[in-house]
């Protein structure tokens, strides 16, 4: 039997009444998505390996990455990962550019995380650049993301699209209630726990919710007219009064413009890092990503890593934490909870004497 594309077209609506496969088929939008980093080198084989994940047709997405490098520390292997992935990748996608600005430049700072005014004008110029360039290529679609966030939904994009909003972000979980959206915000433009928050945190309430500030993972229709009055540079927005922070420019903005901006946790999107305050070290947000690990493993599975960046993935040591033996006792017919639970003692380091559970029954 031989159809033509028309005959078995018709076929087919009859048959199953699919309307969309009998019209012209038409290309995904384009997403650009901008990539802004900073001395993570140990987030970045797993948030590299997520974003290679998503379902988004790669040919309709180009990639921009911006890292913060400090020449004078040149402590993390950043660029090396970096290159590694992108040369095993960068066919599959529109195209992926890769830019290293030295942050020398911040003498005002205090240490590596410090959040000095010399670093928040560096970061509302790579954040506004990042809209500039994304406007220029004529995306459909600019796509914010820090890279210490783990997309595991692979179906994210699509999802944030079909919503058909000007900018919407996934909610994203963390250890504890920290996440990528603000619901209250002071008069003086900042952070303001409300009561809602925590459930939608958590997940008891479940939809799309209008929140004062979405932030780390945005997704912005730059396609929508009004997508034009969004910025992050204070300048740009009149009678704009408070901190020179890009994320609240940004969120202000937004409201000054009448642009909502939305959360959505229908699904578990993915997941996020607390970011460092000024005295935090590398090894305290280390101790963090063993954290938003293990999290990911107890709600889902473990985080995934291609085989090729594992090598830059690090596992503590493994001991018994001063005790003579530490025993983990599990039936035998449960493998999915041994197997979860020595993931657990991999990221911990913990070294477990298993023993097999007698079944009652
Ligand atoms: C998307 O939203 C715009 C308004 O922002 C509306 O005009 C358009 O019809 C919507 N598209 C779909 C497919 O719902
Ligand atoms: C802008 O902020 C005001 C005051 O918080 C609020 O009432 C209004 O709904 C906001 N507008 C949008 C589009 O979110």
């Amino acid at each position: 039997m031989f159809y033509t594309d028309k005959t078995l077209c018709v076929f087919l609506f009859f048959a199953l009444i699919p309307g969309h496969i009998c019209s012209a088929r038409i290309k995904y939008p384009t997403v650009l998505i901008s990539i802004l980093a900073r001395n993570k080198a140990h987030t970045l084989p797993y948030f590299l390996s997520s974003l290679e994940r998503l379902n988004y047709p790669k040919e309709r997405i180009a990639l921009r990455y911006v890292d913060r490098i400090r020449s004078d520390h040149n402590i993390d292997n950043t660029v090396e990962i970096l290159e590694k992935w992108i040369i095993s990748v960068q066919h599959q996608y529109h195209s992926i550019n890769s830019e290293y600005v030295d942050s020398d430049s911040y003498s005002d700072e205090q240490g590596p995380n410090d959040w000095s005014m010399l670093r928040f004008e560096n970061v509302i110029s790579l954040r506004q650049s990042a809209l500039n360039y994304a406007k220029t290529a004529w995306a459909d679609y600019l796509l914010t993301l820090d890279c210490d966030v783990f997309l595991t939904n692979k179906n994210v994009l699509h999802y944030l699209i079909a919503k058909n909003l000007t900018v919407v972000a996934p909610m994203l979980k963390s250890s504890g209630l920290y996440s990528n959206f603000w619901f209250g915000m002071t008069d003086d433009y900042y952070y303001l726990r409300t009561g809602d928050y925590k459930s939608v945190v958590n997940r008891e309430k479940l939809g799309c919710f209008e929140t004062k500030m979405v932030h780390t993972c945005v997704l912005i229709d730059l396609r929508k007219i009004e997508s034009d009055h969004l910025t992050y540079v204070p300048e740009n927005v009149e009678g704009y009064d408070g901190p020179r922070d890009d994320i609240i420019t940004f969120a202000v903005a937004a409201n000054k413009s009448d642009i909502a901006l939305t959360v959505c946790n229908e699904e578990v999107f993915g997941f996020l890092m607390i970011p460092l305050e000024q005295d935090d070290t590398i090894a305290f947000d280390m101790l963090q990503l063993t954290n938003v690990k293990l999290e990911v493993l107890n709600e889902q599975d473990k985080l995934y890593v291609r085989d090729d960046l594992l090598e830059y993935t690090v596992l503590p040591e493994k001991d018994t934490l001063d005790f003579d033996k530490i025993f983990m006792i599990n039936l035998l017919r449960r493998p999915e909870r041994r197997k979860r639970m020595l993931d657990c003692f991999d990221e911990l380091g913990l070294d477990v004497t298993i023993l097999d559970a007698v079944d009652g029954k």
